[in-house]
């Protein structure tokens, strides 16, 4: 695994690029991300490029050794762009426009913005395509941010009528499938079909629906766009785009597919705080090193979507951010933590945001490896050590090196004598959709019932097992995993019904599985829809509630449930209601025995995560824990050997 940061050299004096990318290198950086919000500096008017300071900053970090990650900067359009056309700005639900002044002002439906990105985009990729120290090219940045993937403007609605007339054919079939006769909905054309905002109540759900895959297509053709142009000039090069955390509003497995190396970017003390998932007794007690399943959860969200299985963390939270309600900093050692965590999880490579902390602009108060004045900040200690334990320089393979360090008490990376017997590796997967999140966000039905809560809850309870999780499209191929759940699949077609129910392994379908067509509506032999192929039963009425569980199905079938919720037939279950985390605990451990998985009784703050032959434990708590015979410090990382037959290590 490699080491790299983000860096603005147009934010520093040229004199301090050199020492700069020296300093990367003695870190033991080997990758730099730069250009993603340079657009003013490169094009200070229209036509009229300044390629000078960029020349001299690919040259400086180039002979320093860096390989460059060059990041299109289509996320920042400049002030004389804008205001030459103006109605690219995007459209907030309210009808106002998203203006100039921060970042993603733009509509991802607007024609003449996409020729504009087509323009920059290939001078840049013509500029540098073949120069040698490009390995990478970033496309825009962190899609979606601020909430911009879904926009209201003139733009989006023009493009959503041409996308619904190629979706429906004629507007009677669009009127059937909708539902438009309810309300007096009903068009005359497709002319006539406006945007599901400002509308008096709750608008159509099939519109919105409808109106959300829309949006999705829009991101993953704006980035095919620019794909394609870096593909064709820059031959040989990986394409990558730094995904985010806990964030639905587009398919990141459909624009996932024309990408090299999925990236994400980990902020996982702000997302504590930002996300009501977790309780408030889980934000006072990971406030510093954030919820033990976080990061992991995204690792195995990202590497399941990623062609060929390539992935990495382009931007790693280095200490206190900006942008959460409180911005706490990280516990001596979670940024090696953090860093360690990705490497077990398989990342090629982790980048910290951002080199140095900026004194100016919106995120001054957003640390970085280096304080505004130059002097290192205290992440930059906790990189260069594990740029030591991964270093080729140990003349060992690094997982031994790694091994084999012994640091400061409070840091200390363990290998344990002890050897784990967990029999051979195999995997859980967790399907994952973001049509299942557009569908529960438009008719929750309940305040209290979110995708990604739900989603959270299967997986925290996988890992309090000790089991590995790919987090993968309800599409992928799942022959070889131990056992597969689904937290749930509104829309499930008829062919994933059939295949999950002949899979041979067990299969959890959580509640509102099969609950509506693709059409949105209910179907016509009442929920679970296909499932009731394989399961017989139906639902006939379903409660949402304030307390727990927050949602209840009733059922009409002539099985009897297990846990007064789980109905099973062969390798299928079918869970009737929001399950609490003991439930899932009881059922993650029945599948695992069913499936022949060896799970760990994982003390409450201690995570782990299989790699071949080693088992990383990563201790999350406050305070020191013991796990298999070795205590681990806060922020402590233990290696453990996992103890396949003929492993003589294993002692
Ligand atoms: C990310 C973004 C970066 C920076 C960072 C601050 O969302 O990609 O540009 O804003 O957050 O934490």
């Amino acid at each position: 695994m490699r080491l790299g940061v983000c860096y603005y050299p147009e934010h520093w004096s040229e004199d301090w690029w050199a020492d700069d990318a020296a300093a990367m290198m003695a870190m033991g950086l080997s990758r730099v991300r730069i250009g993603e919000f340079a657009w003013s500096r490169i094009e200070p008017e229209p036509g009229r490029f300044d390629w000078g300071w960029l020349d001299r900053a690919v040259e400086t970090l180039h002979a320093a050794g860096l390989g460059i990650m060059m990041g299109t900067p289509t996320a920042t359009p400049p002030k004389w762009l804008v205001d030459s056309m103006p109605d690219m700005l995007a459209v907030d639900a309210d009808g106002q426009p998203r203006k100039f002044g921060s970042r993603r002002h733009y509509c991802f439906s607007h024609r003449g913005y996409r020729a504009e990105c087509a323009r920059i985009v290939t001078a840049l990729a013509e500029r540098y395509g073949d120069h040698p120290a490009i390995v990478a090219w970033q496309t825009d940045n962190e899609y979606g941010c601020h909430d911009t993937a879904v926009s209201y403007s003139d733009a989006a609605r023009h493009a959503f009528r041409d996308w619904l007339a190629a979706k429906h054919g004629d507007v009677g079939t669009l009127n059937a499938a909708w539902g438009n006769v309810f309300w007096s909905m009903e068009y005359r054309s497709f002319a006539e079909i406006g945007l599901p905002n400002l509308t008096v109540t709750e608008p159509n759900p099939a519109h919105v629906l409808d109106f959300r895959r829309f949006a999705s297509d829009e991101v993953v053709s704006f980035n095919r766009l620019q794909g394609g142009i870096l593909r064709a000039h820059s031959p040989g090069r990986d394409i990558v785009h730094n995904f985010m955390g806990f964030f639905t509003q587009f398919d990141h497995h459909a624009v996932a597919r024309d990408l090299d190396i999925v990236t994400w970017d980990s902020y996982p003390l702000g997302f504590l705080d930002s996300f009501a998932m977790f309780s408030d007794d889980d934000k006072a007690r990971y406030e510093r090193q954030g919820h033990p399943d976080i990061a992991a959860f995204h690792h195995d969200l990202y590497r399941g979507m990623a062609n060929n299985g390539r992935w990495a963390v382009m931007e790693q939270q280095p200490g206190p951010v900006n942008w959460a309600r409180h911005n706490p900093a990280p516990l001596p050692g979670m940024v090696r933590l953090w860093t360690l965590e990705a490497m077990a999880h398989g990342a090629e490579l982790v980048s910290y945001f951002r080199w140095r902390q900026a004194p100016f602009g919106q995120e001054q108060m957003h640390s970085g490896l280096h304080r505004p004045d130059r002097s290192e900040d205290v992440a930059a200690g906790e990189v260069r050590e594990v740029a030591n334990l991964l270093s080729p320089s140990a003349s060992e393979v690094p997982l031994r090196a790694l091994a084999r360090t012994s640091g400061s008490v409070a840091l200390a990376v363990a290998r344990s004598g002890t050897s784990l017997a967990l029999g051979e590796e195999r995997t859980v997967a967790l399907l994952f959709s973001y049509e299942a999140a557009w569908v529960i966000d438009t008719q929750p039905q309940g305040a209290n019932f979110r995708y990604l809560d739900l989603v959270f809850a299967f997986y925290c309870a996988l890992r309090r097992a000790g089991l590995n999780v790919d987090i993968v499209a309800p599409e992928a191929e799942l022959s070889g995993y131990g056992f597969v759940v689904a937290p749930t699949l509104p829309t499930l077609s008829d062919a994933t019904a059939d295949r999950l129910a002949t899979l041979g392994v067990p299969v959890l379908l959580g509640p509102r599985t099969g609950s509506k067509t693709a059409a949105f509506s209910i179907p016509e032999a009442l929920p679970p829809g296909p499932l009731q192929r394989h399961l017989p039963l139906k639902i006939v009425r379903v409660e949402s509630r304030r307390g727990d569980p927050r949602w209840i199905e009733h059922i009409e079938s002539d099985l009897s449930p297990e846990h007064g919720c789980v109905w099973r037939a062969g390798s299928l279950r079918y869970l009737s209601q929001w399950p609490d985390a003991a439930l899932l605990d009881t059922l993650v451990a029945e599948m695992a025995v069913e499936a022949d998985l060896a799970t760990l009784d994982l003390p409450r703050d201690v995570r782990v995560r299989r790699n071949g032959d080693t088992l990383y434990a990563f201790n999350y708590g406050p305070g020191p824990v013991t796990f298999a015979g070795q205590t681990l410090p806060p922020a402590g990382v233990a290696l453990f050997p996992t103890g396949r037959s003929g492993d003589d290590d294993a002692g």
